[in-house]
């Protein structure tokens, strides 16, 4: 794996590790984690015989989701965060979990049926790039589904892009302490902005919480704390905007589509079958 991916993920792996199980929804006892994936997916809950990448896995709320679809699924991670993924999806016999980096992992080209990757792009250098390495993978009538945070003015316009100059620059433990000593205080006086003017007026707390979706209180401010780090410290953080992303699958000559969802962009493309033969006649 590149120096690179390890070095700028390092903060994801201390997240993971220390969150390994906030997210899962064998956890939580909601299904806000498989209820994603599907809708963004399109994919059906029976996925047996099929081969499945998950790209970017992190501790494994999805991978959780995946093998239950009888999929047989290898998911990877540039981050220790497999480690916890293990921890928490090791015992499924149809999981394969390694260690690799987006742009060089050891795979054959064109060797699954669907290649998912939630939540990561825009944490990459160049987030086209990792698409479009991922894009290989996929076997010939295959199909690639991906999100990356929107850009749009209002995404923009929020206290994460004001404050991540300085905060993805501090060490990751301090920033996490400083995150988790206001949650007491930040959590329920966001809580309480949004209850009285709703999505528009919780934007003014820096913090983010979650006890609309019916958290346990406890649950809700592990999640908070976990959200907000994931916002100030990552190096890389590359919204793009859904003409953007609609120009990666023209550069890639991919039909698909790409539209907004409730976690970014959202990008569903398939690999034409006649992939296969420009394939073999370019190896
Ligand atoms: C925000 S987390 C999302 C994890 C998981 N997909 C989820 O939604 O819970 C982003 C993950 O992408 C991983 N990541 C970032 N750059 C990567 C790269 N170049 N190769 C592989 N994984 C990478 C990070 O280590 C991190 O675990």
């Amino acid at each position: 794996m590149s120096e690179g991916a390890e070095g700028y993920t390092e903060s994801f792996g201390m997240q993971w590790l220390r969150h390994s199980r906030t997210q899962l929804d064998s956890f939580t006892g909601l299904k806000l984690s498989e209820e994603r994936l599907f809708a963004t997916t399109g994919w059906p809950r029976d996925m047996r015989g099929q081969r499945i990448l998950e790209a970017g896995c992190g501790a494994g709320r999805f991978t959780e989701i995946l093998c239950k679809t009888g999929a047989a699924v290898t998911a990877f991670d540039a981050s220790v965060a497999v480690e916890a993924n293990r921890r928490n999806n090791g015992h499924y016999q149809n999981l394969a979990l390694l260690r690799a980096d987006i742009l060089n992992p050891p795979f054959a080209e064109g060797s699954f049926e669907k290649v998912l990757c939630l939540g990561v792009l825009q944490h990459t250098p160049d987030p086209e790039a990792s698409f479009h390495s991922l894009v290989r993978f996929v076997k010939p009538g295959g199909e690639i589904v991906a999100d990356v945070y929107r850009k749009s003015l209002t995404a923009l316009m929020c206290w994460k892009y004001l404050l991540r100059p300085v905060t993805r620059r501090l060490p990751p433990q301090l920033l996490y302490n400083v995150i988790s000593a206001s949650a007491p205080v930040l959590v329920p006086i966001t809580a309480a902005l949004r209850r009285l003017g709703g999505p528009a007026l919780a934007r003014l707390s820096p913090m983010v919480e979650y006890s609309r979706f019916g958290l346990a209180s406890e649950v809700n401010f592990d999640w908070a704390v976990l959200d907000t780090f994931d916002m100030y410290s990552p190096r890389y953080d590359r919204p793009q905007s859904v003409p953007g992303a609609k120009k990666w699958l023209e550069r890639a000559g991919l039909e698909g589509e790409v539209f907004p969802g409730g976690n970014g962009v959202i990008i569903r493309a398939r690999i034409p079958e006649s992939e296969a033969r420009c394939r073999r006649e370019a190896s």
